[in-house]
């Protein structure tokens, strides 16, 4: 019988992409997922596109009976562990919450992949972790900086107990995936983000705003050393992240110890050539406002994505005019997301 992946967080933006890309590969998926941000319509909506259905665990990688049992009961040879919060609001608000979900999450879930002895694992990182980086693009052998915030700093910590434990224990084979700007939706329109409440991020407040549900984007700052004053960044389709993945989880298995790859296509734009390219796809305007910067945003961030095309054989492919039109499509075909 064929060996199988557990996606952690699978029912989620990236880990649902990923999930599709994975069956649709060939691979057994068990998706665990206490859907705190996600709903299992995700998980439906990829059995409809691919006819094949991931067996689903509605749990949290905190309970480690659940995660001995799940470890216990399928030959699991790899773990894709999205599972975590990521507002960065919130995190500064309740970090204990944050800190409980993420760190001591992705502890619960190295021991219980220690015990059953599964050691290939492939971590859902961040840009965040290089912090301000006065040079561009951002190469993975830069010194990763101060995090501005309790959710970033989780994915720091995580990042380098991941570290500490491939250093004295050399059978694991670990990814960290840095992914910068992820944005889009798959292009059939059924699957892509659904962010609960009123979006943090900028491509979610745009569709979000052509599709009549908001009014009016604020963009933070204008008066950034970028050429129009606006935040630069790496915005990378969700189908080339999901594609990375798989990638990652090939190279790994003649890697030991702990890999680090960007996930980001080496371009950045600004919130105004966002806006203008969304306009673009979605014959929408997008009405914006000018105001003060957002506290802890830094000016640029675009990646070198160099390592991950020569080790992983991965480069991303969609334009920024796929993304704008993916993203449109889902937000059309689903203006309240699953919830409808
Ligand atoms: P998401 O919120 O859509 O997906 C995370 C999933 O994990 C959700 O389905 C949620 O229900 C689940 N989850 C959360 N806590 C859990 C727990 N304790 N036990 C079980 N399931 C739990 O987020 P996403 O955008 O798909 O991000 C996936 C991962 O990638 C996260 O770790 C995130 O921090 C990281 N990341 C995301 C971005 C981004 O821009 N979206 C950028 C960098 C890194
Ligand atoms: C943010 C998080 C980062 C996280 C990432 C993915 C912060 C400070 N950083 O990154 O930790 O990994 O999301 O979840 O929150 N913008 C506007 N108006 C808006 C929203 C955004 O002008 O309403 C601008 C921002 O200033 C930035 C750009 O758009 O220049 C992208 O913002 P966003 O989508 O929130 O991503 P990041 O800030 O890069």
């Amino acid at each position: 019988m064929k060996k199988k992946i557990l996606v952690t967080g699978g029912a989620g933006y990236i880990g649902s992409h990923t999930t599709l890309a994975l069956l649709e590969a060939g691979y057994n998926v068990v998706v665990l997922d206490n859907l705190c941000n996600s709903s299992v319509k995700s998980l439906q909506r990829i059995s409809t596109l691919c006819k094949i259905a991931p067996e689903f665990i509605q749990g949290d990688i905190r309970d480690r009976t659940l995660l001995d049992r799940i470890f216990t009961s399928h030959d699991i040879s790899a773990v894709l562990h999205f599972a975590g919060l990521k507002s960065v609001g919130e995190s500064v608000t309740t970090p204990l919450n944050y800190y409980e979900n993420n760190v001591s999450g992705s502890i619960n879930l190295l021991q219980a992949m220690k015990q059953a002895g599964v050691f290939d694992l492939v971590f859902s990182s961040s840009a965040t972790v290089y912090g301000e980086s006065k040079v561009m693009p951002i190469r993975e052998d830069f010194p990763t900086g101060q995090p501005t915030n309790p959710y970033g700093r989780s994915k720091l910590i995580i990042e380098q107990i991941l570290q500490d434990m491939a250093k004295s224990e050399p059978q694991w084979c670990i990814a960290l995936l840095r992914y910068f700007n992820p944005i889009g939706a798959h292009p059939s329109g059924m699957i892509g983000e659904d962010p609960n409440g009123l979006p943090n991020n900028l491509m979610p407040y745009i569709s979000q705003i052509a599709i009549g549900k908001l009014k009016k984007l604020s963009v933070f700052g204008r008066d950034y050393p970028t050429p129009d004053g606006t935040g630069v960044r790496d915005y990378i389709h969700v189908q080339d992240v999901a594609e990375g993945h798989l990638c990652a989880l090939n190279a790994i298995r003649e890697r030991n110890g702990v890999n680090i790859w960007n996930l980001g296509t080496g371009v950045g734009y600004s919130v105004l050539e966002i806006i203008k390219a969304f306009e673009l796809a979605s014959g929408r305007t997008v009405p914006f406002q000018v105001i003060q910067r957002r506290s802890g945003d830094i000016a640029e961030c675009w990646a070198a994505p160099e390592k991950a095309a020569k080790e992983l054989g991965w480069t991303a492919k969609r334009s920024l005019p796929e993304m704008m039109s993916d993203t449109w499509r889902w937000q059309q075909k689903s203006p309240n997301g699953y919830r409808d």
